[in-house]
């Protein structure tokens, strides 16, 4: 099997090639930047990996990058910008596709746009294979599996200590700042900016009082309501988050930053998402995942979701996490990589 990493010369593209190095899968390095490309293949233990070079501007030459590979992982960020071509370009070269994206606009784009054409080239495409959306959405479809048709899920976001956000997550950040602000899409039988989230505080686990909340674009709104048969779907994170996104940010501050969180930064950090559910007739379920390094994980969970669409293929189409991968199996698969998930009844409200 051959997996081409696109965007491999990055903070999360070489976390991505050092954890195929791992694997012993083949891997080809593609970016726009020869030098950065080679830099990065001597940096994760692959300088004799193959190498090709290709702007997001010239699709024939990005065609031409992905052909012949199995599968990409596209980390290439902000995808808002440059995430549709390598969707466009992967399909036509017959290649299978996961990205790192987390933002939720292009997200939901990638399905709105490329649904049809990758189902007729016979290419699955899963946007936001990382840290955050696989996990939540897998389990998802556990929650609703318990509950039958539900009514309510809520998914909450935090992450604590692990050195701050890499300099490629800050511009994603900065180039959907607006959205974001607003909290992103929530899910109504319809995705609808500016909905004001329906919770304001959440009981989160090994806490004795409610956490203060606001409305955060997390990715698994787009994706839930694909394979959930559900009413609302909102995302919340703390709202102390609120006050640092009014902090200014400028390309400039950016680019002054490390690129991203040093190894012992990354493995002191700890993230928990929580997600509750609330069936139709007032049953209540929760689902909690907890793990270390949210971009060493996103680097596993890229890797092996590119791995099982290959290996052991999906349906041709743009599908969530739940709609590809079978949702116990894979959350089982991260345990020795420290992360644990549970699924349990929850009090009623
Ligand atoms: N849970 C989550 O939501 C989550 C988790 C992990 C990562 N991510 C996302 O993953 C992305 C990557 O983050 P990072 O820290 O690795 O960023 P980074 O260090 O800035 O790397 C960005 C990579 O994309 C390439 N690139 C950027 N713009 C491009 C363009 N227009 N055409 C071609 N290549 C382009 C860069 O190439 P050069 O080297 O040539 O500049 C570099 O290889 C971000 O969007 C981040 O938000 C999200």
């Amino acid at each position: 099997m051959k997996i081409a990493v696109y965007g491999a010369s990055g903070y999360q593209g070489r976390l991505v090639l050092t954890e195929l190095a791992r694997r012993g899968i083949e891997t080809v390095l593609a970016g726009r930047d020869p030098v950065r490309l080679k830099e990065a293949a001597a940096v994760a233990g692959l300088p004799g990996a193959e190498r090709r070079v290709a702007g997001t501007g010239d699709h024939e030459a990005l065609v031409g990058a992905l052909r012949g590979c199995d599968g990409v992982i596209n980390c290439a960020g902000p995808f808002t910008s440059s995430g549709a071509a390598v969707v466009r370009a992967a399909i036509a070269a017959g290649c299978h596709y996961v990205d790192t994206s987390g933002e939720q606009l292009y997200i939901k784009e990638v399905f709105d746009t490329f649904a049809t054409r990758a189902r007729d080239a016979g290419v699955t495409v899963v946007p936001a294979a990382n840290d955050g959306c696989v996990p939540v959405d897998l389990m998802a479809h556990v929650l609703a599996d318990r509950l039958g048709p539900v009514e309510e899920i809520v998914s909450t976001h935090v992450i604590v200590g692990g050195g701050g956000m890499s300099r490629g997550s800050l511009r994603s950040l900065l180039e959907t700042i607006d959205a974001v602000k607003a909290g992103g899409l929530t899910y109504d039988g319809g995705w609808r900016p500016g909905v004001p989230a329906r919770h304001a505080a959440i009981l989160l686990p090994g806490q004795q009082e409610p956490t203060p909340v606001m409305a955060f674009p997390v990715p698994e709104v787009v994706t839930i309501p694909r394979h959930v048969r559900v009413r609302r779907v909102e995302g919340v994170t703390e709202a102390a988050l609120g006050d640092r996104l009014n902090m200014p940010l400028t390309p400039q501050l950016i680019d002054s930053l490390p690129e991203g969180p040093d190894e012992d930064s990354r493995r002191g950090q700890r993230f928990t998402y929580v997600l509750d559910a609330t069936a139709a007739g007032g049953r209540r379920a929760r689902g909690v995942v907890q793990g270390p390094d949210t971009y060493g994980t996103t680097a596993v969970i890229a890797v092996e979701g590119a791995r099982r669409l290959i290996a052991d293929p999906a349906a041709p189409g743009v599908l969530a996490p739940a709609q590809a991968y079978d949702p116990a199996g894979f959350l089982d698969f991260l345990a020795p990589h420290g992360i644990r998930w549970s699924v349990e009844d929850a009090p009623a409200a």
